[in-house]
């Protein structure tokens, strides 16, 4: 029932492009999944259409967070056994998630007749959603960089720590390497004690990345450190839904109410669309 949902408001809607955010952080365990999942919900809270993209392909688990398990996966999209909206799964709040599953290398061993189905699905989710969100996995890889490139934007995760800054800044350094001019990076600082603690780990980043990368990093919002967060994460219910006045759940309500109006009014007049980004990683991902 809930499946096809999605289809009729693409035959509803007139064709658009959605934006595709790559939410990432370096290391592990910063709360980078947390804030995808929460930030989606925030976003869909005040009406935007979301689809969360789970590429972590080592520890997927977007889906642990929401207590549900993926069915299916990108792959079966990429094999012609699925359309985009079979494997669609629909969490809580029916938040629309997508598992990846999917290594970008296996892209090029397809046949045309095969990559042709699975630009056509990728077509009818960018015709869909307002904004898609992926999750990436811990550790810099040439794929990570792929997606970073690829995107429309990049929000980068880290904590008040030092060795998550010097994580997210070796993960700029690599960006730096390929490309002078990577499209648009934000930052979110997460477990803060105060607005203080944010602001001096944000500025702390910036200062590193203008001065020796000459990279631009926007502060985009800071999320308080909230012993929700993990209760949330324990009874795999996302703090936004489960403790809607908790100081977590503030934050990204802060953070929406920063970051949609910012998009709006600097949205570029093409963003890429997921067809767009599937295809720049793959012909990127040629790069030897
Ligand atoms: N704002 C926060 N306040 C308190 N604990 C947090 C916060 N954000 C994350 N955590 C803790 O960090 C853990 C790891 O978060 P997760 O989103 O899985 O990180 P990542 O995806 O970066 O590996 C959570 O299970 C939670 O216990
Ligand atoms: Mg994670």
């Amino acid at each position: 029932m809930h499946r096809f949902s999605a289809e009729q408001e693409v035959n509803e809607t007139t064709k658009k492009s959605s934006h595709v955010i790559t939410i990432t952080s370096g290391k592990g365990g910063v709360g980078k999944t947390n804030f995808t999942l929460n930030f989606a919900l925030g976003l869909k809270a005040i009406g935007k259409k979301v689809i969360v993209l789970d590429m972590d392909l080592s520890t997927a688990n977007i889906n642990i967070l929401m207590g549900i398990t993926p069915r299916y996966s990108l792959v079966d999209v990429l094999h012609q056994k699925k359309k985009i909206w079979d494997i669609i799964e629909h969490g809580i709040d029916g938040i629309n998630y997508i598992y990846g599953g999917l290594d970008i290398e296996e892209l090029m061993d397809l046949d045309q007749q095969k990559l042709t189905h699975f630009w056509n699905q990728i077509q009818e989710l960018q015709a869909y959603a307002d904004f898609i969100l992926l999750d990436t996995g811990a550790g810099i890889s040439k794929e990570l960089i792929d997606w970073i490139l690829a995107s429309d934007e990049t929000i980068l995760v880290t904590t008040p720590e030092p060795t998550s800054i010097a994580d997210c800044y070796s993960v700029l350094k690599t960006v730096q390497h390929f490309s002078k001019q990577p499209p648009p990076i934000r930052l979110v600082v997460n477990r803060v004690q105060n607005y203080k603690e944010g602001l001096e780990t944000a500025r702390a980043l910036q200062n590193a990345t203008s001065n020796f990368l000459k990279l631009e990093v926007k502060t985009l919002g800071f999320l308080m450190e909230d012993t929700h967060v993990r209760q949330s994460v324990r009874s795999q219910t996302p703090f936004f839904i489960s403790y809607p006045n908790c100081l977590a759940t503030k934050s990204i309500k802060q953070i929406v109410a920063v970051y949609v109006p910012e998009i709006n009014t600097n949205a570029t007049s093409s963003p890429k669309g997921m067809k767009g980004i599937f295809q720049k990683v793959f012909s990127l991902g040629k790069r030897t």
